[in-house]
């Protein structure tokens, strides 16, 4: 396959929180070795900008992206199989955008939407709502306000048909991810990018799907992690730093890589922050704890091992 020209490169085309585009190139030495991975899985898919970059460097044959979220997975699906008719319902979004039309495109169901139209209704909210957040009431309705925006890049087609030629033979599930435990097999490459356990209570940002993502839900990760990996596979995942973090994957090799978020109502919360990337393979040196040996995770254990909680570790600083 010739490289690719630098317009052709497909990019992220929502903005999701706790995307990691901009921590991309800090990614890049941890990934398993080009041409070792004939298979990649991304469970937390969000704006699937890893599932972009891996797809460039290391060329899997098969790739599967899920997320809980159905209709985020509708948007990819609409792309994938009618990006004109995604494409043309967005332009129409684009010329009547106002405020109106902002609250009448909420108040639609999307279950009365062509796959097209609710594709286009989603990329066109998140584009245009408050700071691209994805927030559903009880009814599973979406209530972001909308944002305030001079010009909001709505649509961008031609990267938009870059994205559908990246999503050709993608299989793409809507999952929670303990399902990966169904069909990962030896050798695959998973990346787990859950919502980051937060380190603080002014950082909780949970609610992308209807249920929110608790301790209960990092530990029961950790266990599916530590199954994939006694099982073979090559798995790599991304959180906040904090102690109890770490205990879950003590087993493991623990990077640091630095991060800056501003989904944080304190400014003073802003900034650079570091965040962990645990690896179940030898990758990158510079890691701050070997592999020993899986074991079965004890999860009450490790969470009284981790002594402190997050948020009184950083309660004060
Ligand atoms: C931190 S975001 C992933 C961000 C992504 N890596 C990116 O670059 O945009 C976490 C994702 O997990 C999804 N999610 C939340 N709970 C889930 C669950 N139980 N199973 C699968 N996906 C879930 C959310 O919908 C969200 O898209």
């Amino acid at each position: 396959m010739p490289p690719l020209r630098r317009s052709d490169v497909p990019r992220p085309f929502l903005k999701w929180a706790g995307g990691k585009t901009q921590l991309l190139p800090q990614f890049e030495s941890l990934y398993p070795p080009a041409g070792q991975v004939r298979r990649y899985i991304e469970p937390f898919a969000g704006s699937a900008a890893v599932f972009f970059q891996v797809r460039r460097l290391l060329r899997p044959a098969e790739t599967v992206l899920a997320d809980g979220n159905a209709e985020l997975i509708n948007v990819y699906k609409a792309v994938q199989r009618n990006v004109s008719k995604v494409i043309r319902i967005l332009s129409e979004h684009r010329k009547l955008h106002s405020k109106e039309h902002y609250y009448l495109t909420r108040s639609r169901r999307p279950r009365d939407l062509t796959s097209a139209g609710r594709a286009a209704r989603f990329i066109y909210l998140n584009k245009t709502c408050f700071n691209g957040l994805y927030r559903v009431n009880s009814g599973g309705g979406f209530n972001v306000p909308m944002g305030r925006y001079k010009d909001p890049p709505i649509l961008d087609a031609d990267n938009l048909r870059n994205v559908a030629r990246s999503l050709k033979g993608v299989d793409l599930r809507v999952a929670h991810f303990h399902e990966t435990l169904d069909y990962a097999r030896a050798g695959d490459f998973i990346y787990f990018d859950p919502p980051y356990h937060p380190v603080s209570e002014t950082s909780r940002f949970t609610s992308y799907t209807r249920d929110s993502f608790g301790e209960s839900d990092q530990e029961e990760l950790a266990e599916v992690f530590a199954a994939l990996s006694r099982r073979g596979c090559l798995v790599m995942l991304s959180n906040s730093d904090c102690p109890f973090v770490r205990s879950l994957y003590r087993e493991f090799a623990i990077h640091t890589v630095q991060a800056r978020r501003s989904i944080n109502s304190r400014a003073d919360r802003r900034g650079r922050i570091p965040e962990v990337v645990v690896l179940d393979y030898e990758r990158g040196g510079g890691h701050e704890q070997n592999r020993l040996a899986v074991q079965p995770a004890r999860l009450k254990d490790l969470r009284q091992d981790a002594g402190v909680s997050c948020e009184e570790r950083y309660r004060d600083r």
